[in-house]
């Protein structure tokens, strides 16, 4: 099992935060995360990189019982690309060196690193495809840039779980495709990590996001194959109002009903 959450519970004073949150993520299972702003996502994100403790529940992640391990050696096997990580580096620091100092998870230390560090970077920005960025100051690339870029950073410490939250946000609609094209390859090959995507977009839910957990005030309202739960029937009752779920290939479009 990569992520088992079982019957996880966060409360601040008066407010229950996650609510008997059960969820499973298996081996060779790439899950997107949707739910409406403050269901407890992100909530959800620091729950299984311990940085918040369940009040009540248990959390293993990568077989590692929470409680029973160093929290700091199992994050190294985390990355999390978010817009709260954009806006923490130097923005005068060239676009190899971001990458590099994923490695350790550091920010703006480059003192340590090898051939290999180099090269890795170099592969990792062809893959992603911005290898043309090689050597940019990180602030004068545009967010589709800098969010491919974060995402190389993250992969260059090898993680087996990889956090996208809401990687697409303010990216116009040719970056956006371009990144889900780049997120989608990341997705299909051989050592991919298993990722776990944050979206506010059903359209941004891929089919190589085999599974999906609706999140609603705290509560899983449903989690399966993502063909399942991506229709009018089920997002009606998740949203709690009526929308209509359009299909075009293999994206799915959600509209309010009028
Ligand atoms: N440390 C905290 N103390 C009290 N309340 C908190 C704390 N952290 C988050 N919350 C509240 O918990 C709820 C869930 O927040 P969270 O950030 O997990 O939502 P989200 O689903 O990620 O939303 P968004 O889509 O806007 O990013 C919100 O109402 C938020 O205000
Ligand atoms: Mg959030």
């Amino acid at each position: 099992m990569i992520i088992d959450l079982h019957q996880v519970t966060w409360t601040r004073g008066a407010n229950t935060l996650l609510s008997n949150v059960d969820w499973q993520v298996r081996p060779g299972e790439h899950w997107a995360l949707l739910g409406l702003n403050g269901s407890g996502k992100t909530t959800l994100l620091n729950m299984i990189t311990g940085y918040l403790w369940p009040t009540s529940g248990s959390i293993s992640v990568l077989g590692h019982r929470f409680g029973d391990v160093d929290l700091r050696e199992l994050r190294k096997s985390i990355g999390w690309v978010s817009s709260s990580l954009q806006e923490k580096l130097y923005g005068t620091d060239r676009t190899q060196y971001v990458i590099i100092s994923g490695k350790h998870a550091t920010i703006g230390l480059y003192d340590d690193f090898s051939e290999e560090d180099t090269s890795l970077a170099r592969e990792l920005m062809r893959q992603l495809g911005c290898l043309h960025l090689w050597d940019r100051e990180y602030r004068t690339c545009s967010q589709g840039e800098k969010q491919k870029l974060l995402i190389a950073r993250a992969l260059m410490a090898n993680p087996r779980i990889l956090i996208l939250d809401e990687p697409c946000n303010g990216l116009d609609l040719f970056s956006r495709e371009r990144l889900l094209e780049s997120i989608r390859e990341l997705a299909l090959s051989k050592e991919s990590p298993t990722l776990i995507y944050v979206t506010h977009h059903t359209e941004e839910i891929l089919p190589v996001f085999s599974h999906t957990l609706l999140l609603r005030r705290g509560e899983v309202v449903q989690s399966g194959e993502s063909a399942d739960l991506l229709t009018t029937d089920v997002l009606s009752s998740f949203f709690e109002a009526e929308v209509v779920v359009d299909k075009h290939g293999e994206r799915v479009y959600v509209r309010a009903a009028n």
